[in-house]
């Protein structure tokens, strides 16, 4: 069994999986023989790979096999990573067998690459909503947003708005049109044909899309001063690329079309995170610092310290700023999807950030698989037997797109 790319699927092939558009209607049957006009019909309809029977055609990057001490060490590693979830759980069950798999295949026997944190003599511990409060009162200061945001967003919610208006906004910056022509041309869309100009990537997927890509790119990269002592900025962005493409592809198995703004929403989750370790570097040390030393979670361990978590963080900004609603509910729910308002893409968001952790693509600063919000998995009528091609998918596109990191 195989991930192979559209481009390289030949008549005759046999399906492992059943294929679905982005939107999740069923194009073709488990076990069905491919002919050439299926393949032209999953490429209009934006199918960017299909698994294959008897054939590995995943691409990604492979450190090859592992000797079967080195494969206990990593299930015993990665079953310490999950210590704070429900073993028994069917969806963390499967969640953890391909955390395994992946982690073997590469390599990953640790995924706790932070750097030994020396806590430092601060702030107010134990200030309670303090933090908030101060936040809220502007006695902190925040970096100024890039008014290409603002107009973003305007465009974004004027139903009215053209493919040349976004184009407009987003070719006043060369690295945001860079990048997103990067992430259009990639398997991410599978388009058959180069495209070349930002105008006809709006044609070909919408205004909202394209503008709430280029919002989100514009808003990561934002916040990109984290002291290396404290984190990787690579392995942050890892982590909340992976959590965006993985949130992204089980809303198209859910059938839940605009499948751009869970991208969005997994790619900002931990963006109160980024806004911490930018700006609060000696809390953030602390917090991180507590964490380690008492194998606690991390959004805990900052609630203790801050009385409130990253999620309360962003919830704020996002609001100051006046962002799509569909953001704050994504993003400030990631933790306690049944608590929002609109509970199912919360949800996608929430399990997406569980796998990728469980994966180790990255890490936010959190060392541990976050617990699963039972009652919104209920709701969520998903099967855990999906997990392994929604990460196959995932983890082909996501290496296919890593190099848009060094932005
Ligand atoms: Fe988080
Ligand atoms: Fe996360």
């Amino acid at each position: 069994m195989g991930l192979k790319h559209i481009n390289d699927l030949k008549p005759g092939m046999i399906l492992d999986e059943k294929v679905r558009d982005i939107n999740g209607r069923l194009l073709l049957k488990k076990d069905k023989v491919i002919q050439s006009s299926h393949i032209r019909i999953f490429k209009i309809w934006g199918v960017t790979e299909v698994n294959i029977q008897g054939n590995n055609g995943d691409k990604s990057p492979s450190k090859g096999p592992q000797n079967p001490e080195k494969l206990e060490k990593i299930e015993e590693n990665t079953r310490n990573l999950f210590c704070h979830v429900d073993m028994e759980h069917p969806a963390i069950k499967e969640i953890f067998r391909i955390s395994v798999e992946f982690r073997s295949k590469h390599n990953l026997d640790d995924n706790d690459k932070m750097i030994a944190l020396a806590e430092v003599d601060n702030p107010a511990k134990g200030n309670g909503n303090n933090f908030l409060h101060k936040l809220r009162n502007k006695k902190i200061t925040l970096p100024e947003i890039p008014s290409i945001v603002f107009e973003l967003n305007e465009v974004i919610a004027n139903p009215l708005s053209s493919a040349e208006d976004v184009a407009q906004v987003v070719q006043r910056s060369p690295s945001l049109t860079a990048l997103l022509l990067k992430i259009v041309n990639s398997p991410f869309y599978g388009f058959p044909s180069k495209i070349d100009k930002i105008s006809l990537a709006v044609t070909l997927i919408g205004t909202r899309e394209i503008s709430g890509l280029a919002l989100g790119i514009s808003l990561i990269s934002l916040f990109n001063k984290i002291p290396k002592e404290i984190l990787s900025m690579y392995s942050f962005l890892r982590h909340s690329l992976a959590c965006g493409i993985i949130s992204r592809i089980l809303a198209a198995h859910k059938s839940i079309p605009q499948t751009e703004q869970l991208f969005v929403s997994g790619l900002l989750h931990d963006l109160g995170r980024l806004i911490l370790y930018s700006y609060f570097p000696d809390e953030s040390r602390n917090i991180l610092s507590r964490a380690r030393s008492s194998n606690m979670l991390l959004y805990r361990q900052e609630t203790d310290y801050l009385g409130c978590n990253h999620t309360h963080l962003v919830k704020h900004l996002l609001q100051q700023w006046k962002l799509p609603m569909v953001l704050e509910n994504n993003v400030f729910f990631h933790h306690s999807p049944q608590d929002a308002q609109q509970p199912l893409p919360a949800t996608l968001v929430h399990l997406a950030d569980i796998i990728t952790n469980g994966l180790g693509i990255g890490t936010s600063g959190e060392r541990f698989v976050p617990p699963l919000d039972n009652a919104a998995w209920e709701n969520l009528e998903l099967s855990p037997n999906c997990f392994d091609v929604v990460t196959k998918q995932a983890t082909h596109q996501y290496f296919e797109l890593e190099s848009m990191l060094d932005m």
